[in-house]
């Protein structure tokens, strides 16, 4: 922190010495070379559905709101349209985030189907093509969050999302969902008998992610993949050793496609047999703590028991809102991230408020923004003075 000061005024004494040169060698290479790495050193920030609690979910919009705002990692959820397009959206129905029901050509397309054995009513994203879910426009889930975004935004393809982070000014890692595989390898057939996860990655290695965890190929363009589903994690792994996260759901529900209980897929004996395909879960928050009357309970061994078979774990969702916020933390956000990052140690956390995690970490464990700037100002001028020897 300490030589920040400094670093402005040696620049600002080349720039008044030097002024009748043009000072910067080609803008974009640098940019490039210069980005800002990931941070390893804390808690990953996951920007779930991007900044989605002030602008609505899965949109560019969202995205960039959440990269401004600090996040490590932006999050989605990958879907198929009818004609095999994937794109970023959260439901199978597009009921409750768009504007579906107000566009009357398409009231013919509300169906019923078997959705992991729930008859679910709706429009589903398997129904449209992607020119038609590009007529749509997205609006917010909730009503208690700003509405004044509402039908300013299309969803977005997986290959959009993409490029919005490979486009950023740091380096951003992505965090997509291979989202109701069963379901979508039900309803959405791809040329050759390939299927849903194929084309995912195939998505993934044309855009040029590739590599183990923290490999130099994977902290270029960090990503994790996520799924609720093992077998789709287990068939992916023989296709990329990009790191995967299993999701866990709520102590009710079974797997999608294996049909096993919560209390079988937390055993140790399970979390032995995935670490060989996974490097880490993605737990519901509320059941790695459980919850009564809005009241924390004990923790449980989970995130202890991960660990020791060196799994990650990124608990979602982080919510600012006292509706979301447990009484434990008198209304507090800042309170509850300090509780699972400091005393229960989580390694990354799905939140739905960038900003505010951000914010939280910047007070707690700066890796200080100004010291890479200054360390990427200190290279420019290394650089400037290179250009001045050879001359
Ligand atoms: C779904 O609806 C169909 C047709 O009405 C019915 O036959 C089936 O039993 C229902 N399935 C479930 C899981 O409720
Ligand atoms: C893994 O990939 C190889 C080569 O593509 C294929 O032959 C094999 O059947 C795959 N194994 C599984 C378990 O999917
Ligand atoms: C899933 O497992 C439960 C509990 O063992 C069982 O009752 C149910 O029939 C199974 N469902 C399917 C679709 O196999």
């Amino acid at each position: 922190m300490a030589s920040i000061g400094v670093v402005p005024s040696m620049l600002l004494l080349l720039l008044v010495g030097c002024s009748a040169r043009p000072l910067y060698p080609l803008p974009s290479k640098m940019e490039n070379k210069n980005r800002q790495p990931l941070q390893t050193s804390r808690p990953y920030n996951v920007a779930h559905r991007g900044s989605n609690g002030e602008i609505p979910e899965e949109t560019a919009a969202a995205y960039m709101r959440a990269i401004e705002e600090g996040a490590d990692f932006i999050e989605t959820d990958i879907l198929a349209s009818k004609d095999g397009a994937l794109i970023c959206f959260h439901d199978v129905t597009l009921d409750d985030t768009t504007d579906v029901e107000e566009h009357k050509e398409f009231a013919d397309r509300k169906r019923t189907y078997d959705v992991q054995g729930v008859n679910t009513t709706g429009y589903f994203t398997v129904d449209f093509t992607l020119k038609e879910l590009k007529s749509l426009r997205v609006k917010q889930r909730y009503s208690f969050r700003d509405q004044q975004f509402n039908g300013r935004f299309q969803i977005i393809t997986f290959e959009e999302f993409i490029s919005i982070a490979l486009d950023a000014t740091r380096v951003v890692g992505i965090y997509p969902e291979i989202k109701n595989p069963v379901f979508i390898n039900q309803r959405v057939k791809w040329p050759g008998g390939k299927r849903f996860e194929d084309k995912f990655v195939e998505t993934l290695k044309n855009y040029g992610y590739k590599g183990s965890y923290m490999s130099k190929d994977w902290l270029k363009q960090p990503v994790f993949i996520q799924s609720f589903a093992p077998t789709s994690l287990i068939y992916i792994s023989n296709q990329t050793d990009l790191p995967k996260i299993f999701l866990i759901d709520d102590v009710t529900i079974p797997t999608q496609d294996t049909n096993q209980s919560y209390w079988e897929i937390t055993s140790d004996a399970y979390l032995n047999f995935i670490k060989e395909y996974v490097v880490g879960i993605g737990p519901w928050k509320d059941t790695v703590v459980p919850v009564e009357n809005n009241y924390l309970q004990t923790p449980t061994d989970l995130v202890a028991r991960a660990h020791a078979c060196n799994l990650q774990v990124h608990p979602y969702t982080y919510r600012d809102e006292s509706l979301f916020l447990h009484y434990n933390f008198n209304q507090d956000p800042y309170t509850e991230y300090d509780y699972w990052i400091n005393k229960i140690g989580v390694d990354g956390l799905f939140t739905d408020f960038t900003g505010s995690l951000h914010k939280f970490q910047q007070w707690n464990s700066p890796i200080s923004p100004d010291d890479e700037d200054s360390s990427a100002l200190l290279r420019k001028i290394a650089l400037l003075i290179s250009n001045y020897k050879k001359k």
